[in-house]
Parts: C-alpha cells; structure tokens; sequence
C-alpha cells in the first residue's frame, strides 16, 4: 500500500476473545467510515466504531461485499470485519474474487487465526503440518488430498466444514480411505472463548461422536505428540 491511502481495510478479528484484537484492527475500525461484519465481529469493536455499521450475514453476503467495494471506490473508508486472519478461509478471498477488474485499495489487517490459537493451545509447532480448509467447499480432490497426507504420515490441522464434512464424517472418510484407527486427533472448539473445549481421541472414536460447529481439527498421523495433561 505504499503511497497509497486505503480504502477497503480487511481486518483479521482474532479466534473471538477480546483479547486477541490486536491493536491495528482496533484503530483501523475506529477510522472507518462503514464497518461490516458478522454480529460477532461487531460486537468485538463496539467501544471503537465511529461510523455507520452494517451487520453481515449468510443471506446478505453478496450485497453487503458490494456496497463494501462501492462505497470504497466512492472514496469512503470501509473495515471489513472477517475473523481469525482474512487469509485463511476468510473475506480476502471473497474480495479479491469481486475486486479483480476493478480499481479498489485494499489493505489487510491480520488477524490471530483459530488455527494459531490451537496450534497454541496445544504447544504444537506448526512448522510442517498439513493444512487445509473444508469450509468452503469439501470436494473429492481436496478430501482424496488428506487422505493421502494422513497415510503418508503428515500432521494435519484443517478446518472442518460445520454442514458437510464434520470432524466425525471426516474420521469415517479417512477410516474408510485406509488410515489407522488408533490415528490420535485433537479436536479444539471454541477457542479462546468461554465454552472452550479440547477433545483428544483416536479417529475410530472421532468417527462415533458430533462436536461444536466451530472448531479446529488435529490429526496426529505421526503420532508424536505429547498428550496434554
Ligand atoms: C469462515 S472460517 C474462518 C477462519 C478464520 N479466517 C481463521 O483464520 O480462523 C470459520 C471457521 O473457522 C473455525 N474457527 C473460527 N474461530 C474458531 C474458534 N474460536 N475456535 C475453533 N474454531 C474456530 C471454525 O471451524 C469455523 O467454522
């Protein structure tokens, strides 16, 4: 962004606690004009949005994304609100997909992503993991791509798909593809929230039991890890 006055901020909002808004996201929020997101994201910034507010949901996705690139274009200053980081299965990628032919500034604020909150939670390096995201999409390439990384023996950390490809129809897809039962995972819900909740299993187990819709899935192909006590 250099030289450059921006526009359209997104702003990485953090796994949910308060604590993990940074301090860039807080100033760019208070700068707005416009600030969107999802109730949740909102109610994060609520000391420190000055401006206009529009909340974000699955229905009006679409439309609110434009009027954030239109009003920017119009020279407003829009916060885009996205939890974790923007670029990890975030609004980046939506924005991009919308701003590719046209003239917006855009500035990204990173955010704690949950995958770092888990990653954390569990004093797990993250150097060599697998990582992959089902959600937005669980096709067969992807899901035959884990497959193989599990049986190859990698580490995984992916985030699930809350309707599709939950923790429990994912243990049955890889039981089914050939991986060990005994494979240990971790399963981090809620992270850094009140109802946070860390579940260690085997994928057999996995496969048996539902778990919250938000949540972070670890997959101990290697089997090294240290079980927390
Ligand atoms: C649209 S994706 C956004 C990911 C986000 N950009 C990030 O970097 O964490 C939403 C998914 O992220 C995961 N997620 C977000 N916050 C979480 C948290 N506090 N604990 C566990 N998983 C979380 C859940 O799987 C949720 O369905």
């Amino acid at each position: 962004m250099c030289g450059t006055v921006a526009k359209l901020s997104i702003v990485g909002t953090g796994p949910g606690s308060p604590d993990y808004v940074t301090s860039a996201a807080r100033k760019t929020v208070q700068k707005a004009q416009i600030v969107i997101g999802a109730e949740r994201s909102l109610s994060l910034f609520r000391r420190d949005i000055r401006g206009e507010s529009l909340a974000l949901t699955a229905r009006n996705l679409d439309d609110a994304l434009k009027y954030a690139v239109d009003s920017a274009k119009a020279g407003k200053s829009v916060a885009l609100l996205s939890t974790g980081d923007p670029g990890f299965s975030g609004l980046l990628g939506s924005v991009l997909k919308r701003t590719s032919s046209e003239h917006v500034e855009i500035a990204v604020v990173p955010g704690v992503s949950s995958v770092q909150a888990c990653a954390a939670a569990l004093q797990m390096c993250w150097d060599e993991v697998s990582l992959f995201s089902f959600h937005d999409a669980a096709s067969s390439e992807k899901k035959i791509a884990l497959a193989d990384a599990v049986k190859a023996g990698k580490d995984v950390v992916l985030i699930p798909n809350p309707k599709v490809f939950t923790p429990r129809m994912i243990s049955s897809f890889l039981l089914k593809n050939g991986a060990d039962k005994a494979t240990p995972v971790i399963i981090c819900e809620n992270i850094t929230l009140n109802d946070e909740r860390i579940v260690h299993a085997t994928l057999e187990e996995a496969a048996k039991q539902d778990f919250a819709p938000m949540c972070v899935m670890v997959i101990k192909s290697s089997s090294k890890m240290k079980k927390r006590d």
